[in-house]
């Protein structure tokens, strides 16, 4: 027998106000046709002034909950996967936990970005797999309208808020990739290449800063990458193009998405697509697309889905699971 880290429940939350891409025409050097055809995206959603991430992250949470049909208190742990925390400190997965009325367990954010959720989720696996937690609630929750820089039309358009969750529990499989839950996981930095998509601020500099990407490399990072580590975590369990039903990449980009689909043989309708939908909203963009894709019936219990993700760091990673 195999302990096996198996997703129980989904959920997601996507902020009221919806923003079309003509909006940003009033106020930018750019068109909906410029943002449609260089990144996918048609619209976002940007969180109300007084919504903070912990806010979005539990109503994405108590979603989740209710579809597993547990209490707060059933959990063993929450992580967090953010950027845009409400506060420096405490965390947002420990503000989560207390609107949960959860009043057991640990919580704690991690931080990698647009790459955050595919970490959060190798270390929830890590937790059950280690006998620390049985159940794990793993989220993905962004703000990152407050980073942005109004005046950068390189950014500003591409990103947007929202927050996706995903319970995790311990069951026993037979060690095979039959097996329902986390089969493989590959993660990856390179700090060399940090300067190339960061935040100008900071605590340690007494200011909060703006998103600064230079886009062209970063595109050029990731296809390659996002391919790599794809191939790397399904190399680890023997699985090949054709054992994937779906890939749920993270949603920056469709030119990149089509890309590393491409790379990996995949054709496009085994790909979950939200960006058109979503924008990027960095570590949400997974949980979200994995609960979006359930909603839509793509996604049904004992498919094979490999996530990819990629930012700031850079770190990228892989998650082979079986829903
Ligand atoms: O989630 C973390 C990972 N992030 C990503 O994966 C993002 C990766 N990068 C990208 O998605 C793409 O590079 C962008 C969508 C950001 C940009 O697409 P691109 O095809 O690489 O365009 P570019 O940056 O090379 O810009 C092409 C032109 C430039 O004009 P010139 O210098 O050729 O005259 C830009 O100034 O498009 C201009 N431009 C715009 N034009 C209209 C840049 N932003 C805009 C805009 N509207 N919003």
């Amino acid at each position: 027998m195999t302990t096996r880290a198996t997703v129980i429940g989904v959920g997601h939350y996507l902020p009221e106000r919806v923003v079309e891409n003509a909006e940003f025409e009033k106020t930018l050097e750019t068109s909906d046709a410029w943002i449609k055809s260089r990144s996918g995206i048609e619209r976002r959603h940007f969180a109300h002034e007084d919504e903070t991430t912990s806010m979005l992250a539990t109503k994405a949470a108590k979603a989740a909950l209710k579809d597993a049909g547990l209490e707060a208190d059933d959990l063993d742990a929450i992580v967090v996967a953010t950027s845009t925390a409400d506060l420096t400190f405490p965390s947002a997965a420990t503000m989560v936990q207390d609107q949960l009325g959860m009043t057991r367990g640990f919580a704690f954010d991690v931080q990698a970005v647009c790459a955050g959720f595919v970490f959060a989720l190798s270390n929830a696996n890590a937790l059950i797999l280690s006998g620390q937690a049985n159940r794990v609630m793993v989220i993905g929750a962004e703000t990152f309208s407050r980073i942005m820089d109004w005046e950068d039309r390189g950014t500003c358009v591409l990103f947007g808020d929202g927050a996706g969750a995903l319970i995790l529990e311990a069951q026993e499989g037979d060690g095979t990739n039959a097996d329902r839950g986390i089969l493989s996981t590959d993660l990856n930095s390179d700090g060399r290449h940090r300067d190339i998509l960061y935040v100008d601020g900071g605590v340690s500099q007494r200011t909060t800063g703006f998103l600064r990407m230079q886009g062209k490399e970063v595109f050029r990072h990731a296809v390659e990458k996002l391919a790599a580590t794809a191939k790397t975590a399904m190399g680890k369990i023997n699985l090949s193009a054709e054992d994937v039903d779906w890939i749920v990449p993270h949603q920056a980009n469709i030119r990149i998405i089509n890309g590393t689909a491409k790379k990996l043989g995949l054709p496009l309708d085994r790909v979950v697509v939200t960006v058109q939908d979503h924008g990027n909203t960095s570590a949400a963009s997974i949980p979200l697309a994995l609960s979006v894709g359930k909603d839509r019936g793509q996604i049904k219990q004992g498919d094979l889905i490999v996530t990819e993700a990629i930012g700031g760091g850079l770190a990228w990673g892989a998650v082979v699971l079986r829903w």
